[in-house]
């Protein structure tokens, strides 16, 4: 009956797409519990090539649930759109299941996304511009709308008209932006109710049912620890808990049906929008790095930050979400570096720093001191077990594992379902 988590262990974007659809096999349903569309998750199967970003990555398998949690937030548009698209492509969603207590991206939580953005200035946050942050602060405010509201019309009007009058104030006298409409808003509204409704159900109820009736189940994360709204670089965050606790109450989940918790860390560092990130890399060296590696965003197609391994980061990921294993993804993308660098601790004005610092300010001063090993020139691209790895690429995994503190279950050596190594099961 237990539930195995995969989490990002760094700033999104790790690749736990695959991981998830690789692992998906062996499950009865893919869960997601926190964020929304601002994720963007890529699988790569026999049935080609599918970029998610609400739908659950198990949704290629037959049979698999795939259940979007309470702790999510739902631009239904973007659902439906791709919804639409699985279904051109001849996937089957009559396993696809909405909570009806997951919170509504309203047209004006979008807008907001963007007026607050620009007011931000200097300081802004780089969000992805889709509601997010605004959709969660109703939520916490108890002004939200959820799904289930969407399904309900005679008490949905007056409190969207309430609503709305609030957000008109707002984006109009304060963000000097554009007032919505309302009758366009409720409309709008209703026809999400209606061609969600199949979707729609109490989620909680469905996952404790699988997981009584015996079934394994995988948590499938959005964005990364380090990008959590406690745990994270606040306030260069998102506005959810990406990290193990947001799974509990993200689905009404029983923190023991917990069996095992993944953590998916790229073999190196990206991260997209404002932030501290010590191990950065700047200039021609990251261009040359970012293009070699697509590293552009999913959602946004912005270029994403790339940098060294950083193993402080890692272990506290680590230690925050009690990892009992971690896959490494991108590991190819480093074949053929002459050396690879991990940094294993920080210093700020010569003094160590030995642990993640809660402050920004001061995570914003570390220097990375780093131990660097030698590159590796045979590839490791597409090597489906550890003896084809060269062994310099082995050591760097090795010494990875030690640094964050937990063993490598998991190597994704290039992005089908196919090109990974698994060095120990991870679900039995
Ligand atoms: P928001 O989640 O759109 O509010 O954005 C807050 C921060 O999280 C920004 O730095 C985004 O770039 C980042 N972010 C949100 N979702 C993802 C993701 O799926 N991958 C990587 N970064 C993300």
């Amino acid at each position: 009956m237990p539930a195995f988590a995969v989490i990002g262990g760094q700033w999104g974007d790790e690749g736990k797409g695959k991981v998830i659809d690789y692992l998906a096999g062996r499950v009865s349903g893919v869960v997601r519990y926190a964020g929304g569309n601002n994720a963007g998750h890529t699988v790569v199967n026999d049935k080609g090539e599918f970029q998610l970003h609400l739908v659950p990555s198990g949704i290629c398998w037959p049979d698999v649930y795939g259940i979007i949690g309470n702790g999510v937030v739902v631009d239904p548009e973007s659902l439906l759109g791709e919804i639409g698209e699985l279904a051109e492509r001849g996937m089957d969603t009559d396993k696809l299941f909405i909570s009806d207590r997951a919170h509504v991206i309203m047209p004006y939580h979008v807008a907001l996304d963007a007026l607050e953005e620009r007011a931000r200035g200097e300081a802004a946050i780089g969000t992805t511009g889709r509601g997010i942050g605004p959709t969660y602060m109703d939520k916490t405010a108890r002004m939200g709308i959820r799904i289930g509201d969407l399904l309900e019309p005679e008490s949905l009007r007056p409190r969207l008209e309430q609503t709305l009058n609030i957000k008109n104030k707002l984006i109009t006298a304060v963000y000097e932006g554009e007032a919505l409409d309302a009758e366009e808003v409720m409309e709008k509204a209703l026809e999400w109710g209606n061609r969600l409704r199949p979707y729609v159900h109490p989620t909680e109820q469905l996952v404790q049912d699988l997981l009584d009736a015996g079934n394994n189940i995988l948590l499938e994360g959005a964005q990364g620890t380090l990008l959590d709204l406690d745990h994270g670089s606040y306030p260069y965050v998102t506005s959810s808990s990406p990290s193990i606790g947001g799974a509990c109450t993200g689905l009404g989940l029983n923190p023991q049906a917990i069996k095992g918790v993944l953590g998916v860390y790229k073999a190196y560092s990206t991260r997209v929008g404002g932030g501290p990130m010590p191990t950065e890399v700047f200039g021609e060296a990251a261009d040359a790095w970012r293009e070699m590696a697509n590293e552009f965003g999913v959602t946004t197609g912005r270029a994403r930050r790339v940098g060294w391994f950083d193993a402080v980061a890692g272990r506290y990921s680590q230690q925050v979400n009690g990892l009992t294993g971690m896959v490494l993804t991108r590991l190819d993308i480093l074949d053929g570096f002459p050396s690879v660098k991990i940094c294993v601790g920080y210093r700020v004005e010569g003094q160590d720093v030995k642990r993640y610092p809660s402050d920004t300010r001061i995570l914003e001063q570390c220097e990375p001191v780093y131990e660097e090993m030698p590159g590796w020139d045979n590839p490791t691209a597409s090597a489906t077990s550890l003896d084809q790895l060269p062994d310099n690429a082995r050591a760097y995994v090795n010494r990875i594992e030690e640094l964050v503190g937990c063993p490598v279950q998991i190597i994704s050596t290039g992005p089908s379902r196919d090109e990974t190594i698994l060095v120990e099961p991870v679900i039995p």
